[in-house]
């Protein structure tokens, strides 16, 4: 079975966490400061703070921008469930926008519909690794004044026109959980160009503690440790690679599958980079189910990400978005199919995923 996705650990990842293990730091070491250095300066940014998650580097963000009861954020609900629940963590509401059929993303146009003089934030994500709109959100967000804070668990190293997304906003949120382009297991980060969102999403993630036993703000343990620093630093080094092959496989299935008739091929915008954290088909005609349990039996490991969008879900029921909130968000739960793409697939397996999805008869 060729698996939808696998991690990209190597000796080198395992040899950094052995000295980790071996120095006895096994929690807040020197590699922390070290791997927040780094990702920073990847992404373009002033600071960042290490988190467990990418769930509690979106929630720590959340809290560092002051977005509290009363407030209204307007996300996506064609993504991982962790983005809105950041937004209910707060106590506040997530006001849903439709996305754009094409990209998958936030549509800028839904998005400034659902403003209301309530809207404090907008929390676009850079789906499967694709880009959003960021010329277009970003105008409407300095129009309305409304804070931005891009989910960019799936985009480490997306570019919007030749800049790197999660230095758009006035925060980021980016997850390292096992199957992202860069792992350490489980693990986030919170980036940001303001001294003061630093400041807060540093105290939220830690204890709300300035000196020892001296709590300025209510906080808890949301910190990265030592060991997870430790493979990201390895990771970081080896990410333009790992997203390069990724870019390479991409290549192949669009020129490969270009012509199959049942499927729409993921479209990158003009000027972009897609880091292909997923690399997603439409699947017309009511057949994606049909495919994907044919993938299964040819041994291809397909997924659905996502199949429901985030306000049917039962759990947010109480929010009370009802079906037909969300058109093409909706439709796009019903037709999408991910095919495996990471950095270790071999370009036979590769082959293997193509000729198996043109054996597909769909009539
Ligand atoms: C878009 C998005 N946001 C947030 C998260 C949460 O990240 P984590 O799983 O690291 O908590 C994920 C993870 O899957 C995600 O895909």
């Amino acid at each position: 079975m060729i698996p939808i996705s696998k991690p990209s650990i190597g000796e080198d990842e395992i040899k950094a966490v052995e000295a980790v293990l071996r120095s006895g730091m096994l929690v807040s070491g020197p590699r922390v400061r070290v791997f927040e250095e780094g990702v920073a300066k990847y992404i373009g940014a002033k600071h960042a703070v290490a988190t467990s998650s990418g769930t509690t580097a979106l929630q720590a963000a959340v809290a560092a921008l002051g977005i509290k009861p009363g407030d209204e954020v307007i996300t996506t609900p064609f993504t991982f469930i962790a983005t809105s629940n950041a937004i209910l963590s707060a106590g506040a509401r997530p006001v849903f926008a439709d996305i754009n059929p094409e990209t998958f993303n936030m549509d800028p146009e839904s998005m400034e519909a659902r403003i209301t003089h309530r809207t404090k934030a907008i929390i676009p994500v850079h789906l499967y690794g694709g880009p959003c709109d960021m010329d277009r959100l970003t105008k409407i967000c300095e129009r309305y004044k409304l804070l931005m804070l891009e989910d960019c668990a799936q985009s480490i190293g997306t570019e919007w026109k030749g800049r790197r997304v999660g230095g758009f906003g006035s925060a980021s949120a980016f997850s390292f959980y096992a199957t992202k382009n860069l792992s350490t297991g489980e693990g986030g980060m919170v980036l940001t160009n303001s001294d003061e969102v630093r400041e807060k999403a540093f105290l939220f993630a830690n204890q709300g503690q300035k000196e020892r036993y001296e709590h300025v703000a209510v906080g808890f343990n949301y910190r990265m440790t030592d060991i997870a620093a430790a493979i990201g630093l390895v990771q970081l080094r080896k990410l333009d690679g790992m997203n390069r092959r990724r870019i390479e496989i991409a290549r192949v299935y669009d020129e490969e599958l270009k012509g199959v008739e049942v499927i729409d091929l993921p479209q990158v915008p003009k000027g972009c980079r897609h880091v292909f954290h997923q690399y997603t088909l439409r699947v017309k005609k009511g057949k994606r189910d049909a495919l994907a349990a044919h993938l299964e039996k040819k041994g291809v490991g397909a997924r659905i990400y996502y199949p429901k969008v985030s306000y049917l879900q039962p759990a947010y029921a109480r929010v009370g978005f009802k079906q037909g909130t969300c058109p093409e968000a909706e439709r796009a739960a019903g037709e999408v199919l991910s095919i495996p793409v990471y950095p270790s697939l071999t370009d036979t397996e590769v082959m293997h995923v193509v000729r198996a999805i043109k054996g597909f008869k769909a009539d």
